[in-house]
């Protein structure tokens, strides 16, 4: 199977899991190159005929439309046949997600995943109806009472409301990166966590992976402090979980593994620029941050004209210091094969430390030259001396 084959094989993956789960709210296929003059695009939809679920194809013509419904696995054919060959453009939309796969001119394939924002409103008429249905995780799972994100009657603590919401954003950010990653399809999968903390979205991670979506997940929550290593692994002895533990370790100085998905949320400072480069350096498919408390950079900044009244406030600057740091994060990460996206995963009202940075790895390399002239602009421009992602990569001559 070549790489343009294997992407299509992701996309479809990504259909058939966004049916299994309940997610699939319409596919369209768009961009027509085939020999009907007036044919205009197909949108699928996955419906229960006579108590067999199905696709439905509708066909849009300039004046008519046509539907074909298709059992699963035909329905799925099809969609192989008519990917790449009629259609150069295809749209999975999902109450979380949109992934899109796009074929150039000359035939090559690429994916591309956006997290819808306001998803909760775009969700499905069954799941309107009770918020919580659409959510990966529900509130019954047995750690969440150990953590005390709900009580005895596993209700929802109210004081942790924002974490919850949180939690749930995160795992469908990381399903949708997954879905449109070569992991789409892996059975087994190596997650390290850095700065795991209380555990609250490593312990997530692992439920959905294995209990969800039934793969055989090795997971590893690395934390400085011991306390917190202890409450976590009790807890995982206490419910006799597989495939999850928790080590005292600093990510500055932690031993280089291969890794499938690393994680690392509100690490502070460089920490974040450690655990990225950790990822890089052990080949994770997917790198996701959510970078906290952005110090290295602030007091190198100059104040370049015609910003500097601008930036003579501190509050300026200091924004500034993190839109820089996470831009050249980015860059870096773009640089060694990534495709980074940096978006808000969470809104405001639930917690201030809401960017993510979300890396998928892609099936080919690209040139890294002209990244890194841009990270060289950024930085001569701003008087950056040293970015300690950049330092690290410099160091094992990954750039
Ligand atoms: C703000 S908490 C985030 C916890 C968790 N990731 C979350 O988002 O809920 C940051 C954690 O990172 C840990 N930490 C900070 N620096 C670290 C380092 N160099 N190596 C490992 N853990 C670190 C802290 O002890 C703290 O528990």
């Amino acid at each position: 199977m070549d790489t343009d084959d294997a992407t299509r094989e992701r996309f479809i993956a990504a259909c058939e899991a966004a049916v299994r789960d309940g997610r699939f709210e319409r596919l369209l296929l768009a961009g027509y190159r085939g020999a009907s003059p007036d044919l205009k695009r197909v949108a699928v939809r996955a419906i229960v005929l006579r108590g067999q679920p199905q696709l439905s194809f509708t066909t849009s013509h300039a004046r008519r439309d046509e539907t074909q419904n298709l059992p699963l696995a035909e329905g799925w054919q099809m969609l192989r046949t008519l990917l790449g060959r009629d259609f150069a453009n295809a749209h999975l939309h999902t109450p979380q997600q949109e992934l899109q796969l796009a074929y150039s001119r000359k035939g090559r394939a690429s994916l591309r995943t956006g997290v819808r924002r306001g998803g909760e409103a775009a969700a499905p008429l069954t799941a309107a109806h009770n918020r919580d249905k659409a959510r990966l995780l529900s509130l019954d799972r047995p750690f969440l009472a150990r953590l005390g994100v709900t009580d005895a009657q596993q209700r929802l603590v109210p004081a942790m409301a924002r974490k919850w919401k949180q939690i749930n954003k995160f795992l469908e950010t990381l399903d949708a990166a997954l879905n449109a990653s070569p992991l789409a399809a892996a059975t087994r999968i190596e997650v390290l966590d850095f700065g795991a903390g209380k555990g609250y979205l490593t312990f997530a991670l692992h439920d959905h992976l294995r209990h969800a979506l039934g793969r055989d997940a090795q997971v590893t929550g690395v934390e400085l402090r011991p306390e917190l290593v202890a409450l976590c692994n009790g807890i995982v002895d206490q419910l006799g979980l597989q495939g999850l533990r928790f080590e005292q370790g600093d990510v500055g100085s932690y031993a280089p593994r291969a890794v499938d998905v690393m994680i690392a949320l509100h690490a502070c400072d460089t920490a974040t620029d450690h655990a990225i480069h950790m990822g890089i350096r052990g080949g994770a498919a997917i790198i996701c941050c959510a970078p906290c408390c952005h110090q290295q950079l602030r007091p190198q900044l100059l104040q370049p004209h015609p910003l500097r009244p601008i930036l003579r406030h501190g509050v300026h600057l200091g924004q500034e210091a993190e839109m820089l740091t996470d831009g050249l994060r980015a860059l870096l990460l773009d640089a060694c094969g990534y495709d980074t996206q940096v978006f808000e995963f969470v809104s405001l009202e639930h917690t201030a430390k809401n960017k993510m940075l979300l890396a998928v790895k892609r099936a080919q390399p690209r040139d890294a030259a002209p990244l890194l002239a841009q990270v060289r602009e950024v930085k001569d421009f701003y008087g950056i001396r040293e970015q300690c992602l950049e330092s690290l990569l410099q160091a094992d001559a990954r750039i």
